[in-house]
C-alpha cells in the first residue's frame, strides 16, 4: 500500500499493521513534500477527531512533583538514582495537602501526585495522604504517578480514593526497552502493573518518549499498536531530552514535527482519549503546546509544586519551571490557547474512552 492509503484505511477506523504503520512513520521521519501532506492530513484529522469528542477545551491538571527521590537509574533521566548532582527533596504530607488546598483557590479539580519511586513514600503514607486530599477536596480527581507497585499497593491506593494513575510504558519492544533501563527494570513488569491498575478500576495514563536513543520507527509503531491494545484513557508523549548527568548525555533531543506527528497518529487510533501536550514539548519549542494542540492534543498539566523545589524536579536539562506552565500563570496559559481557539477547563475532565 502507498502511505497514503495506509494513513486513509487508519482514519477510516482500520488497524495498521506493524509493517504498514513503520513505513508510515519511516516515511515522515525522510522529510519532504510526501511528509508535509500525511502530517498535514493526519492533523487535520485528529483536530477534528478531538473536536467531535472534547470540543475545543484544554483540561487542566495541577501537578504536584513530591519526591525528587528515586531507586531506579533509567539512562534518560535527570532523577536517576546514580546522578549524585541531582537535589534532592521530599514534600511532606502537610506540604502536599497545602499545594491541593492552594490548587483548589485557584480552581483546580484534578491533582497529579508525581514523583520518583521513592521508598519512603510507602502504601501506609501514600494511603493518608490520598484519603486526607479526598476528604479535602471530595470532588477532585486524584491521579498518581508513583511508579512501579504491586497489585495490593495499587489496590490498597484505589480503595483510599486515587481516581487515576501515569505510568508511560516507555517502549513495547522489548530490546528497545532494555537500552533505556537497567536489568532490574522489564517491560513485562511494566505490562503488568498497566494492566493491573486496569483491572483496578483506575483511568490510565500510558506513553513513550519521542526521539529517545536507538528509537527506530518500528519502535515507535509498536508503541502506537501497544496504546491500542491496551486501550488506556490517558497517552503521555513528548520528546526525549538529554540530561547532563545522565548515560544519555550526548544524544540529541527528540524532534518536534515527530513529536506532533505521533500525537496525532494517536489521537486517530484512540479517538477518545485524553492527550497531553507536555512540558517538554513546551521546552523544545516555545509553542509547542499549542502545536500539540493543533494535533489533538488536550491537557496540560501545569505545576503546582511550591516554588523553591520545582527547578530540583530535573527530568531533563531546561525544564520549563517558572513561565506560563505555572500555575501562577494560568491568565497567560488562557490567552495563548485561546489564540489558537481553545478555551481552558478546569473541571475533573474524566475521559471519555472508558
Ligand atoms: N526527556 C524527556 N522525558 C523524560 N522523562 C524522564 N526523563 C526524560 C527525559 N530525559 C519522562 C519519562 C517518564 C516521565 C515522568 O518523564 O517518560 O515516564
Ligand atoms: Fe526514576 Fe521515573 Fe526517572 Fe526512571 S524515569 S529514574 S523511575 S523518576
Amino acid at each position: 500500500m502507498r502511505v497514503n492509503d495506509i494513513l486513509e484505511m487508519i482514519i477510516n477506523g482500520g488497524v495498521p499493521t506493524k509493517k504498514e504503520l513503520s513505513e508510515l512513520i519511516e516515511t515522515f521521519r525522510r522529510g519532504g513534500d510526501i511528509a508535509a501532506e500525511i502530517y498535514e492530513r493526519a492533523r487535520g484529522v485528529a483536530e477534528a477527531l478531538r473536536d467531535e469528542h472534547y470540543g475545543r477545551r484544554v483540561f487542566l491538571r495541577g501537578l504536584i512533583e513530591f519526591t525528587s527521590y528515586c531507586k531506579n537509574n533509567c539512562y534518560y533521566c535527570g532523577l536517576r538514582r546514580d546522578n549524585k548532582n541531582a537535589e534532592r527533596y521530599r514534600l511532606t504530607e502537610e506540604q502536599i495537602l497545602e499545594c491541593c488546598d492552594y490548587g483548589a483557590s485557584l480552581g483546580f479539580n484534578t491533582f497529579v501526585l508525581q514523583g520518583g519511586e521513592d521508598g519512603h513514600f510507602t502504601d501506609e503514607k501514600l494511603v493518608s495522604i490520598v484519603s486526607k486530599i479526598k476528604a479535602a477536596h471530595p470532588k477532585a480527581a486524584v491521579t498518581l504517578s508513583v511508579g512501579e507497585r504491586s497489585y495490593d499497593s495499587y489496590k490498597a491506593l484505589r480503595a483510599a480514593g486515587a481516581d487515576r494513575f501515569l505510568l508511560r510504558h516507555e517502549s513495547a519492544t522489548d530490546e528497545h526497552y532494555a537500552k533505556l533501563h537497567p536489568e532490574s527494570l522489564t517491560l513485562e513488569n511494566r505490562k503488568r502493573c498497566l494492566y493491573d491498575l486496569k483491572s483496578l478500576g483506575y483511568q490510565v495514563g500510558a506513553g513513550f518518549m519521542v526521539g529517545s536513543p536507538y528509537q527506530t520507527s518500528e519502535n515507535l509503531a509498536a508503541d502506537l499498536l501497544f496504546l491500542r491494545e491496551l486501550q488506556p484513557q490517558m497517552v503521555g508523549i513528548g520528546p526525549f531530552i538529554p540530561h547532563r548527568d545522565t548515560p544519555f548525555r550526548d544524544y540529541t533531543a527528540g524532534g518536534l514535527e515527530l513529536v506532533l506527528f505521533m500525537l496525532a497518529l494517536t489521537r486517530i487510533l484512540l479517538p477518545k482519549v485524553l492527550l497531553p501536550a507536555t512540558t517538554a514539548l513546551g521546552t523544545i519549542a516555545n509553542d509547542g503546546r499549542e502545536r500539540g494542540v493543533l494535533a489533538g492534543a488536550n491537557v496540560v498539566m501545569p505545576n503546582l509544586s511550591p516554588i523553591d523545589v520545582r527547578k530540583k524536579y530535573l527530568l531533563y536539562n531546561d525544564k520549563l519551571c517558572s513561565g506560563d506552565e505555572t500555575a501562577e500563570h494560568i491568565k497567560e496559559l488562557a490567552e495563548r490557547f485561546s489564540k489558537i481557539n481553545c478555551v481552558l477547563d478546569m473541571s475533573r475532565g474524566d475521559s471519555k474512552n472508558i
